[in-house]
């Protein structure tokens, strides 16, 4: 079955991991996100991909390139501009076919079982089949009211707290059959949202929904990003983790170096070549890339430290993500939600909280930033 993954997005909300990484390809539990996404899909034979990309397209090529390397055939279509998440499928529609195919927004961790919802599809005989999950807070999202048969009734997309009639929001993995495509104007900036699925309720065409209480979350922002992490560790997802266990849930890729007198407490994973030093302490939740460097008596936990970063001897890291290939002096303290990005040189002693975020390839003197 063909497949189409909408990756064309900013990530701004993710800024300043994306500055330099466009969201999909940020690592999750040290694989590309994305990597995650289309494993997922294979698993329902889905295994014919277009990848439509718009921000660093050679980032996506790169890694994946016709995705043989993971069993799938993988194109990659570039926009030039934006064209919104309809107008995107549309850009590719000559090479889907007129089987139905599935849509994915590219933001998306779930154990959606895609073989029920392509089931529904069929038995409803719908247009377009979306898959609907309950969220606390609707108004950041696509509000998707049904009727008793599960038909959509109307679309609300970010509605205002006095529009919210239902939970069930629009979680971003749709069933389509590609001839809706054709009513869709060409090269022209085109939403699913706010122009497609409503033109076509209005038209009588049938549009259901599918509401599921699979694992949902989508990648937004760092918070949303860390909690991925934990749940994957914690097994509220299935995700594979890579490495083997080397003590009760503590995974550790292959060639890492552990001081003897290093304590780890599970579950956490550790990538290929780290290395945790004298007295040092991870913690619960926490995920170390391949190469990262612990030295003697650092303490992280809760925390998301990407490939090549080294933590100076005295560290705490708690509860933060920091980026690629940044070095840490000693004493340094990162906590609450702070963010820091890849290349950043910053001396010993520096404090960064209360959700800070620091750009890319920043140096900051020893001492500088307490909070
Ligand atoms: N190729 C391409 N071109 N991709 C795009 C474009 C574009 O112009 N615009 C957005 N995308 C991709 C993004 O990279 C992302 O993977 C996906 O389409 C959805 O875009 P977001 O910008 O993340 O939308 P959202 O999160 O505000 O809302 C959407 O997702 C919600 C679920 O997370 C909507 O579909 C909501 O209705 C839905 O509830
Ligand atoms: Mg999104």
């Amino acid at each position: 079955m063909k497949g189409v993954m909408l990756v064309g997005g900013f990530g701004t909300r993710m800024r300043p991991l994306t500055i330099t990484t466009p969201k999909p390809m940020l690592p999750l539990v040290n694989v590309p996100f994305l990597e995650v996404e289309l494993l997922h899909l294979r698993r329902y034979g889905v295994d014919e991909v277009i990848l439509s990309t718009g921000y660093m397209p050679a980032v996506f090529d790169a890694y994946f390139g016709d995705g043989s390397r993971i069993d799938m055939r993988l194109t990659h279509i570039t926009e030039e501009e934006p064209l919104g998440t309809c107008g995107a499928v549309k850009n590719v529609a000559e090479l889907l076919g007129e089987e139905p195919v599935i849509v994915c927004n590219g933001d998306i961790l779930t154990d959606l079982d895609i073989g029920a919802l392509i089931e529904y599809h069929r038995e409803k005989g719908a247009a377009v089949t979306i898959t609907l999950t309950p969220v606390e807070d609707p108004t950041a999202y696509g509000l998707v009211p049904l009727d008793d048969d599960g038909r959509i009734k109307e679309f609300l997309e970010k509605p205002s707290w006095d529009q919210v009639v239902t939970d069930l929001i629009n979680a971003g993995t749709y069933v389509i059959d590609p001839r809706v495509f054709r009513q869709v104007p060409p090269d022209t900036n085109y939403s699913f949202e706010r122009e497609l699925f409503p033109d076509l309720l209005s038209q009588g065409e049938p549009l259901f929904g599918f509401p599921s209480d699979c694992y949902w979350l989508d990648l937004g922002t760092p918070a949303k990003y860390l909690a991925a992490h934990h749940d994957i560790l914690e097994g509220r997802i299935d995700v594979s983790l890579r490495g083997e266990e080397i003590a009760r849930r503590v995974f550790a890729g292959n060639d890492v170096q552990i001081d003897d007198s290093a304590r780890l407490y599970g579950p956490l994973l550790i990538g290929d070549g780290a290395s945790i030093g004298a007295g040092a302490s991870v913690g619960r939740l926490t995920c170390l890339g391949d190469r990262v460097k612990v030295g003697a008596g650092a303490h992280v936990e809760g925390a998301v430290i990407l490939d090549g970063t080294e933590l100076g001897e005295g560290c705490v890291v708690e509860q933060s993500i920091i980026g690629r290939n940044t070095v840490l002096g000693p004493e340094v303290h990162v906590a609450e939600g702070s963010v820091l990005g890849d290349n950043i040189e910053a001396g010993g002693g520096n404090e960064f909280r209360r959700g800070i975020r620091v750009w890319p390839s920043t140096s900051i003197e020893a001492g500088k930033i307490k909070f």
